[in-house]
């Protein structure tokens, strides 16, 4: 596996100071911004002026999780607004395939989010245009809830696609990612870790970070 990357989710942070937390979180490998619209799931947070503007100061890369409808019109906009990673939701997307390479037309990481009630099998094909795959872990709209460990044979059987592939796909987890939880999902085959309330709700985001990284480094 490549090495672990520890992508914290600005979800759970001060957003009436946002810029002094994507500092706080320097240390981590990406920055993860959650966009919901309120209708591919229930919950609204932010969007495309917002995500260009944090883009522009936040010390780690941007990693966009869009919980969005209609992502084939939106997401490549991410990508142009300075997203490293722009990532869609399968159950959303009318041609996937188009929609991927338009975000690596657009410089950005290609990825493809999985609701904990959706199969990967059908969409295994796909693993050549896509540079990560998302498994939530969690039903997509809200932080702080309970990790789904019912979601590991899942991990595990894009791990194996990926290994029969033999491309370099990473495989990301998103919800209750935790110190309790974050080595399940290593042993499982995951590398690219989101936690929002375990690295904002505790004292020091950055010590949070290390421990979340020690954890399953090596
Ligand atoms: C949930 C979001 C997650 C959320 C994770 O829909 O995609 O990124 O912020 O929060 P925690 O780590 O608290 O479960
Ligand atoms: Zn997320």
């Amino acid at each position: 596996l490549a090495a672990v990357q520890i992508s914290p989710s600005i979800l759970s942070a001060d957003f009436a100071n946002l810029q002094a937390e994507l500092d706080a979180i320097a240390s981590a490998d990406w920055a993860h911004v959650d966009v919901m619209d309120g209708h591919f799931v229930p919950n609204l947070t932010l969007g495309l002026p917002v995500v260009e503007r944090l883009a522009q100061v936040s010390p780690a890369p941007i990693d966009a999780h869009l919980m969005i409808e209609d992502p084939d019109r939106w997401a490549p906009m991410y990508a142009e607004a300075g997203a490293s990673s722009v990532t869609f939701h399968i159950e959303a997307a009318a041609n996937p395939i188009a929609l991927a390479r338009n975000l690596r037309a657009a410089g950005a990481r290609a990825s493809m989010a999985i609701k904990p009630g959706t199969a990967f099998g059908p969409y295994a094909d796909l693993l050549p245009e896509l540079d990560m795959v998302l498994v939530m872990t969690v039903e997509p709209g809200f932080g702080g809830q309970a990790f789904m460990s019912d979601q590991m044979p899942k991990v595990r059987e894009v791990r194996e696609a990926v290994r029969r592939y033999g491309g370099e796909v990473w495989i990301q987890v998103d919800g209750g990612v935790s110190a309790r939880t974050i080595e399940e999902c290593a042993d499982a085959g995951a590398d690219v870790f989101v936690a929002g309330s375990a690295v904002y709700n505790a004292e020091s985001a950055s010590a949070n970070i290390a421990t979340l990284r020690a954890l399953v480094a090596g």
